[in-house]
């Protein structure tokens, strides 16, 4: 008699353990579509925030990320029903790690203060940390993650703000075929932990995949076709007896094989950064608007197809687009100034169905625009939004 109790009090307390558990650990999912865009701001010569909301807004992007917590943005998102990622930059990251109550001061003041009204659904904590130049960020890098997600815990935000950290492909080796995929020796040591806690919290992989780049340092070795999603023989992987037809589910895939030899085999990638640069250096001759344009209007459609990859058929293909504008302080090579799919004026780069915030008859129409923004948007003008990009999604049904 006495051990049975025993053994139910025993199971009880089990029961109470994995609930507490549970409750303790609640999870958030910030990536709600299957295509996002990156909104980088290191410009002189960009539209306003507000200018952007409304563009994006007309584009029927919701999903979006930027890459710190700029308060004019943030109030311009307000009310807008855009779901925003906030980034908290390398350069916080051994503060954040060293000192909790700095942590707790940032979100207070970065995401609490803004809730609900502008819908702030997670914070990417830090990015390309691992496998980067500097080694001590390595180092702080995984007591920054747990000192946000503590401070989102206690502020009771832990179920609608989601935590991750994006990943270069530094953090690979062997990603080709993509089932040898492993996590780089020297990474591997930080980045197990972090996965375990990633995992604990529910947090998906998030991975910068750029096709444009692996056939810029390849292009001998690399059909285009292969990277541009166009009609190509692909690669054969023996291992999983996989074909593939693009390079993005490829590079996924390997993400994916990297994180089941770590141990991680239930968790989600989804792509926080992809692209193509439409203009570059000599040595980047695949940087043309042509081929961008090709890039863009495909990687539209396939993500439009809500479909997995190869060696995940049941994990929906989610990636943001590198990026709203091309950026014109941006350093390094001319590519890096290049990606946006949109001109600093707000016209578009080239055509994959969005519509630039002006044709020709421009700025008399964009002071209209800000006017009714200001008061809310009409519902003539909602309608005006929805039919012109209902138009040009009739094909993509996104
Ligand atoms: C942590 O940060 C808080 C507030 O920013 C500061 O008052 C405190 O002295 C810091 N603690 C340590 C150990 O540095």
């Amino acid at each position: 008699m006495k051990s049975r109790r025993c053994h139910r009090n025993q199971l009880l307390f089990t029961f109470l353990l994995f609930f507490s558990q549970k409750t303790e650990l609640l999870t958030a999912e910030a990536f709600t579509g299957t295509y996002g865009i990156n909104y980088g701001r290191i410009a002189d010569n960009i539209p306003s925030p507000d200018e952007v909301a409304t563009l994006l807004r007309a584009a029927k992007i919701r999903n979006v990320r930027i890459y710190d917590a700029d308060h004019s943005v943030l109030e311009a998102f307000s009310g807008t029903g855009l779901q925003l990622v906030v980034g908290l930059p390398n350069g916080y990251l051994k503060d954040m790690s060293a000192n909790a109550s700095q942590a707790m001061s940032w979100v207070e003041e970065n995401v609490q203060a803004f809730l609900p009204k502008t819908s702030i659904c997670g914070i990417a904590v830090g990015n390309e940390v691992l496998g980067g130049g500097d080694n001590e960020l390595w180092e702080a890098l995984l007591g920054a993650v747990k000192n946000v997600y503590k401070a989102i815990n206690k502020l009771g935000l832990a179920d609608s703000v989601q935590i991750t950290t994006s990943h270069s492909q530094a953090v690979f080796a062997n990603s080709y075929p993509p089932s040898s995929c492993i996590f780089e020796e020297n990474v591997a040591q930080y980045m197990k932990p972090l996965l375990e806690f990633f995992s604990q919290i529910g947090s998906p992989f998030c991975l910068n995949a750029y096709p444009f780049l692996a056939y810029t340092y390849n292009p001998e070795n690399i059909d285009i076709n292969y990277a541009l999603f166009e009609k190509t023989n692909g690669i054969y992987d023996m291992k999983t007896d996989l074909h593939y037809d693009n390079m993005l589910d490829a590079q996924i895939d390997a993400a994916y094989a990297a994180l089941e030899d770590a141990g991680f085999k239930k968790m989600e990638v989804i792509v926080t950064e992809t692209g193509w640069a439409s203009r570059g250096d000599d040595n980047e001759a695949a940087a043309t608007v042509n081929n961008a344009r090709t890039y863009n209007y495909n990687l539209r459609k396939r993500l439009a197809k809500k479909k997995g990859t190869p060696l995940r058929p049941k994990m929906v293909v989610k990636a943001y687009i590198f990026a709203v504008f091309n950026e014109n302080l941006k350093p390094g090579p001319t590519s890096e100034r290049n990606f946006g799919l949109f001109k600093p004026d707000g016209s578009i780069s080239y055509d994959i169905g969005f519509h630039g915030l002006k044709s020709s008859s421009a700025d008399s129409s964009l002071l209209s625009l800000k006017a009714v923004q200001a008061r809310g948007l009409s519902k003539s003008y909602i309608l005006i939004l929805t039919i012109s990009a209902a138009a040009s999604f009739l094909f993509l049904k996104q």
